[in-house]
C-alpha cells in the first residue's frame, strides 16, 4: 500500500502560502488507517518496553491511540493550553505558522517510563521538541519519535534528540 496516495495537498491552508498535507482520506480508507497504525508500530523500537504512546492534540490522537494499542502501552494525550483538568507542565514553542503552547498532566509519565512520541507530521520539528522536553522534565525516556509523514526540507529531524521514523518522506 503507498500511503502517499491517501494524503492530499491543500494549498494556502490555513495560510497562504503553506501547502496542507491533508491525511483525512488516509483516516476515512479502512485499509489506509490500519496499514498506517500496523506499520508505525513495527517501527517501534523491539527491544523493550514501551510503556506510554504520546499523541499530540489534534491530528497525533488518532493514530497514537492505535499505536499504543498495538504495542500495550498507556495512551497520553499531549495538549494545547487550558484543555487538560488536571496539574500541568507547560511548554512553549514556535511552530510553521504561528507559536502556542502544549501542556501534559504532571502524573502521565513516571520516572524511567520508555515513551514513543506520535504525531501526524515532522514540519519544523518544534512541536515534537518541545513535547520531548516535556517527557524529559517528567523523567520519561524518549525512545522514538514517529510520524505519518516527514517535511524533509525543514530539517525538523536535526532538532530531536531522540530517534525519528516517518513512514512517507517528502523532500
Ligand atoms: C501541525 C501538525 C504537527 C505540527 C508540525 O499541528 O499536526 O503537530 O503542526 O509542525 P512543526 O514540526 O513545525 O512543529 P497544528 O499545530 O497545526 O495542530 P493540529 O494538529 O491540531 O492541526
Ligand atoms: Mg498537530
Amino acid at each position: 500500500m503507498n500511503l502517499e496516495d491517501y494524503i492530499r495537498d491543500i494549498a494556502d491552508f490555513p495560510k497562504p502560502g503553506i501547502l496542507f498535507k491533508d491525511i483525512t482520506p488516509l483516516l476515512s480508507n479502512h485499509d489506509a488507517l490500519v496499514g498506517c497504525a500496523n506499520m508505525l508500530a513495527e517501527l517501534s523500537p523491539k527491544n523493550m518496553k514501551i510503556d506510554k504512546v504520546i499523541g499530540i492534540e489534534s491530528r497525533g490522537f488518532i493514530i497514537g491511540a492505535m499505536i499504543a494499542e498495538r504495542l500495550g502501552a498507556g495512551f497520553v494525550p499531549v495538549r494545547k493550553k487550558g484543555k487538560l483538568p488536571y496539574q500541568v507542565k507547560s511548554k512553549d514553542y514556535g511552530l510553521e505558522y504561528g507559536h502556542d503552547t502544549l501542556e501534559i498532566h504532571i502524573d502521565a509519565i513516571k520516572k524511567g517510563e520508555h515513551v514513543l512520541i506520535h504525531d501526524d507530521v515532522l514540519a519544523t520539528g518544534g512541536t515534537a521538541d518541545a513535547v520531548c522536553k516535556l517527557v524529559e522534565d517528567l523523567g520519561g525516556i524518549v525512545v522514538q519519535c514517529n510520524f505519518i509523514m516527514e517535511l524533509d526540507f525543514l530539517n525538523g529531524r536535526n532538532r530531536l534528540n531522540a530517534p525519528v521514523s516517518a513512514l512517507v518522506t517528502y523532500e
